[in-house]
């Protein structure tokens, strides 16, 4: 049975570097009740607050994922804490979106998402580029056929990251590295539009730190197209991926946040597809109104088992670029 509400009460936890651009979305949200904002700083949580109209501030996570009006709670701190806090939400009932990557491990993804589904509460990876129209339109090009036989896929996401090896990116203590970070998205994206992988090769640079701070990651398509994806804290800024077919091609400038798709055919017919909606997280967070609506547990749009596909090609990755030692948690 299904019955749509008009508000979600939302609660935010870690008023962070990303959470300020998530808030902005969610604030202006017509469906969305900015609840509770949690911080460890009272003071952090009391300017967020104020800046993006949350009604309560709290210095404590536990008082936020139990605060009765709170329906769902955004995760949005260093990755190596995303089970620990996503597992506080669920025990409390609370429909959880947590950020990228889930967990650092394949492991902890499928423990995360076990405990999820025995719960039969809602939780979710917001991964928020699979939302997006742009994604979405190429997404239907190549199930229509419009470029013939997908054949080859290139995506990068690379720019000059912090030299603090304190920072979250650099910090074996907070899961860094790029293949955690932001190497996630190409992958992402190669495995949304392609389908599953057979195989994955990657090399890397790893930082003093003994993250990487560069990689280089070949995929393997089940249907024979191929994937060639980087990640770099060490490079100049590039976020833009190519599907080549048998046709013709679909480019996807800045495909992570993509606003626009181009499909460019060899015939030298050409489409180009705006979004102009202006939101990068906003088809997210109407898509997790949406699941919890219809009574869902998994948002059909990123399932837990993408999360756990996702976990486990980076866990290879990470593997074959730090070696079999590599500590993420
Ligand atoms: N979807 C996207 O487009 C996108 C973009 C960027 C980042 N992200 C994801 O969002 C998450 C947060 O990234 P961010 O760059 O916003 O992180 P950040 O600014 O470094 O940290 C976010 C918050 O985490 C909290 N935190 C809790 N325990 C912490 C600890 N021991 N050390 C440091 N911080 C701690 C802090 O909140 P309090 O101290 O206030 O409690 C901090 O403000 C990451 O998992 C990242 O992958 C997603």
């Amino acid at each position: 049975m299904s019955s749509k509400r008009e508000h979600w009460g939302w609660g935010l936890i870690g008023p962070g570097r990303f959470a300020r651009e998530f808030a902005e979305e969610l604030a202006n949200h017509e469906r969305a009740r900015t609840v509770a904002v949690a911080s460890r700083n009272r003071e952090r949580a009391e300017r967020f607050a104020e800046d993006f109209g949350f009604e309560r501030a709290c210095d404590d996570y536990a008082d936020l994922v139990n605060d009765p009006e709170v329906d769902i709670v955004y995760v949005v701190v260093p990755h190596v804490f995303h089970h620990e806090i996503a597992s506080l939400a669920l025990d409390a009932g609370k429909a959880v979106v947590c950020e990228k990557p889930l967990t650092p491990t394949a492991e902890n993804t499928r423990t995360l998402c076990r405990s999820a589904r025995e719960k039969k509460v809602f939780l979710m990876e917001a991964m928020k580029t699979g939302f997006l129209p742009a994604i979405k339109q190429a997404r239907q090009w190549i199930a229509d056929g419009a470029i013939g036989e997908p054949r080859l896929l290139k995506a990068d996401f690379c720019f000059f990251g912090p030299e603090d090896p304190a920072d979250r990116l650099m910090n074996p203590d907070l899961a860094g590295g790029c293949i955690l970070d932001v190497g996630i998205y190409p992958i992402y994206l190669s495995f949304h539009l392609l389908g599953p992988v057979a195989s994955l090769a990657a090399t890397g640079h790893l930082a003093e730190t003994g993250v990487e701070d560069t990689a280089a990651i070949a995929l393997r398509h089940e249907n024979g197209a191929c994937a060639s994806l980087t990640a770099s804290f060490r490079a100049p800024e590039n976020m833009d991926a190519e599907i080549l077919g048998s046709r013709g091609r679909i480019r996807l400038p800045k495909f992570h946040a993509a606003v626009s798709a181009e499909l460019i055919l060899e015939d030298g017919s050409h489409e180009t597809f705006h979004d102009d909606s202006g939101g990068m997280v906003a088809a997210e967070i109407g898509a997790v109104m949406d699941a919890l609506d219809a009574g869902e547990i998994e948002c059909p749009g990123h399932l837990h088992e993408d999360s756990i596909k996702l976990a486990e090609l980076m866990d290879e990755a990470l593997r074959q670029v730090r070696g079999d030692s590599a500590r993420r948690v």
